[in-house]
């Protein structure tokens, strides 16, 4: 049994390494959706049912337990498959929840009534379908008062990390934050709300400027899954290397992610 990590693409990679390095003896099966990416201009209906369909080709890997490394499927797809879909064996987590406990400064998994926090404005960089679910905000509200969010949608970024095209991610990163900035000029805080983004985090503390405090998800993930597993060690798998799957192109995909993550990454077909 291995832990399954699910993304529309390369993202989840950043979510996948921090998980490796702080959980050396878990296997992970990673599955990147690179034939349908990017999910982020797509609706509810459709990320469900790809994400759906992902979990189950990880399901059938072996993985009871499959962490989506995707904020727009853990936006769109996440609450109505914990609700209607997923079996009582087996478990799916998303990534947005362990980043608003962070943010919220609450331990993991703690469910107290919402409470006042430190931070008052934050900025919210996502896709625009993560944008467009509300489900930050939803889930803010449940932990936090008083928190003023501005979201902004990050339209092309996703796109231009899957096709390598890096300097054209950054122009649309500095236009993305100075869009922001011109509705809320001065956030405390930034989450980094799509998995894609640490790949370009460096672009966004300059553009956003050091006062601003940089919320990215793959630390978070691993030292909120680390205590997961501690809770439920049956589903902490034994031994074995990480796997890597696609439904796009192996050559391709394993070529960007070898040169994203900085050490070599093949891909099987999925
Ligand atoms: N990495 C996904 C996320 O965290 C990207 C979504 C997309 O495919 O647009 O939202």
């Amino acid at each position: 049994m291995a832990v399954g990590v699910f993304d529309s693409g390369l993202g989840g990679l950043t979510v996948l390494a921090a998980l490796e390095k702080r959980l050396p003896d878990v296997p992970f099966v990673y599955l990147g959706d690179n034939a349908n990416t990017p999910y982020g201009v797509r609706e509810a209906d459709e990320i469900f049912a790809l994400t759906c369909a992902g979990v189950e080709r990880l399901w059938a890997e072996g993985c009871d337990l499959v962490i989506l490394a995707c904020n727009t499927a853990s936006a769109a797809a996440l609450r109505r498959m914990q609700e209607t879909w997923v079996p009582r064996e087996r478990r799916v987590l998303g990534v947005f929840v362990p980043l608003i406990e962070a943010l919220t400064e609450r331990q993991w998994g703690d469910n107290s009534p919402p409470r006042e926090v430190a931070v008052k404005h934050v900025a919210l960089f996502a896709t625009p379908a993560t944008v467009q679910s509300r489900a930050f905000q939803r889930e803010l509200a449940f932990r936090a008062i008083g928190v003023d969010v501005e979201a902004q949608p990050c339209g092309g970024v996703v796109d231009a990390i899957e096709e390598g095209d890096m300097l054209l991610a950054e122009a649309l990163v500095h236009s993305h934050v100075a869009a922001l900035k011109r509705r809320m000029p001065r956030p405390e805080a930034a989450v980094l709300g799509c998995t894609h983004y640490p790949l370009l985090e460096p672009v966004f503390r300059a553009a956003l400027g050091p006062e601003v405090a940089v919320y990215s998800q793959p630390e978070i993930v691993a030292a909120s899954l680390e205590d997961y597993l501690n809770r439920h060690p049956e589903m902490r798998g034994e031994g074995g290397a990480s796997r890597y799957l696609t439904t796009g192109d192996p050559i391709a995909t394993g070529h960007r992610a070898t040169t994203f993550m900085r050490r070599a990454t093949s891909f099987e077909p999925a």
